[in-house]
């Protein structure tokens, strides 16, 4: 991998203000970071939040780094997946961060993807009524998405991230090598988002992926590229998140492909396909109904169809999925509003409006389209 290195800033007020850091072998260097910026210091208390899989290969990097650099650090591992992104998991954070007695001045570090970033987000938020986070991704979707922009949560029985809070961590510490051990499944699925930002955000992103023959896999994703996608998702979710952080309006279009994506994996009741594989079937029906309402044309939608293809994502629907419980499944959706269904629709590469003239019927015709 190369050796590049950058810094993109989320630009809020004060001090929720922070940096998300990407390089190569950082992970070791993160002890001294913290003392850097002062996160920690006075407690010196800090709690690890992961994974089994994620600590058996970087806990011990990251713990040594907080050791060496003075921390007194604990860790916790907490089982994988989104089944266990609960209110007992949650407990299981308090217990620790109670057992380890940790102060408002303490820290709480993700190393994991978007469940343990989540959880530990919402535990930094609320314990002793809000600590410092600091998100260390390790999966390219919360590199790229989950782990910047504050949005923190766990699950309802009845719903995908029904709890939660705006909690910003103080850094995000991106190192692209923990890449390496990433499942090919869940490298592709976070292309989906990738190809998402370059189709409501980055034309030049999504430019760049265009001349890749394939974005399936790591290794035939150069380490040019690989930065490249790194530092340019990140600015595109710092812009956006910036200029709204609570979802206002702007922030908004970054659910685009999320609205049909969410409908679909609750409908085949999560087995089917996972997040990113949903959000890229959302995006194929989000650009096929842009298309109908005059908003894109349909070169474009061609386009955005060839990279999904290229990341070798699902493109069709199973002959025996329910297109009424999908179009139903809308309605339940966090992005209804006064009762409407507020869509995101590409209206050329590299921007996407809100849109509220998207009816069920629209959805369903252009679902019927993909049924294998
Ligand atoms: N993942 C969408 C957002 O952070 O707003």
């Amino acid at each position: 991998m190369s050796s590049n290195s950058a810094t993109v800033t989320v630009a809020l007020e004060g001090d929720r203000r922070y940096d998300i850091a990407i390089a190569n072998h950082s992970l070791q260097n993160l002890g001294t970071k913290l003392v850097e910026i002062g996160l920690g210091k006075k407690s010196n208390k800090v709690l690890i939040v992961s994974n089994p899989v994620i600590y058996k290969h970087y806990g011990e990097t990251v713990s040594s780094s907080l050791t060496n650099a003075g921390f007194n650090a604990t860790n916790l591992i907490l089982p994988a997946g989104e089944r266990f992104k609960t209110a007992n998991s949650l407990q299981k954070i308090y217990d620790a961060a109670l057992a380890h007695r940790l102060e408002r001045s303490s820290l709480i570090i993700a190393l994991g993807g978007g469940v343990v970033g989540d959880m530990s987000g919402y535990a930094a938020a609320t314990w002793l009524r809000g600590i410092d986070l600091v998100q260390v991704p390790t999966t390219l979707l919360a590199m790229v998405d989950s782990a910047i922009g504050g949005k923190t949560g766990i699950n309802h029985p009845h719903g995908k991230n029904l709890i939660g809070a705006f909690h910003q961590p103080r850094l995000v510490w991106v190192d692209p090598e923990v890449l390496k051990t990433l499942p090919a499944r869940e490298f592709r699925s976070a292309i989906a988002e990738v190809i998402k930002y370059g189709v409501i955000w980055d034309r030049d992103l999504f430019e760049l992926l265009a001349n890749c023959d394939r974005l399936d896999q790591l290794r035939y994703v150069k380490p040019d590229l690989l930065q490249s996608i790194l530092y340019r998702c990140a600015k595109a979710k710092a812009e956006i998140v910036s200029k709204d952080e609570k979802e206002g309006n702007l922030r908004a279009i970054l659910n685009y492909g999320h609205t049909v994506g969410h409908a679909i994996e609750s409908v085949t009741n999560y087995r089917l396909y996972n997040h990113g594989e949903a959000v890229g079937l959302g995006m194929a029906i989000a650009g096929a109904i842009a298309v109908d309402l005059g908003l894109w044309t349909q070169p474009d939608q061609d386009r955005q169809m060839l990279l999904i293809s290229k990341a070798r994502l699902p493109q069709t629907l199973p002959s025996d999925i329910d297109l009424d419980a999908i179009a139903a499944s809308l309605s339940n959706d966090k992005k209804v509003e006064a009762g409407k269904v507020r869509f995101i629709l590409p209206t050329a590469l590299g921007s996407a409006n809100l849109s509220d003239q998207v009816t069920a019927e629209l959805v369903k015709q252009n679902l019927r389209k993909i049924v294998a």
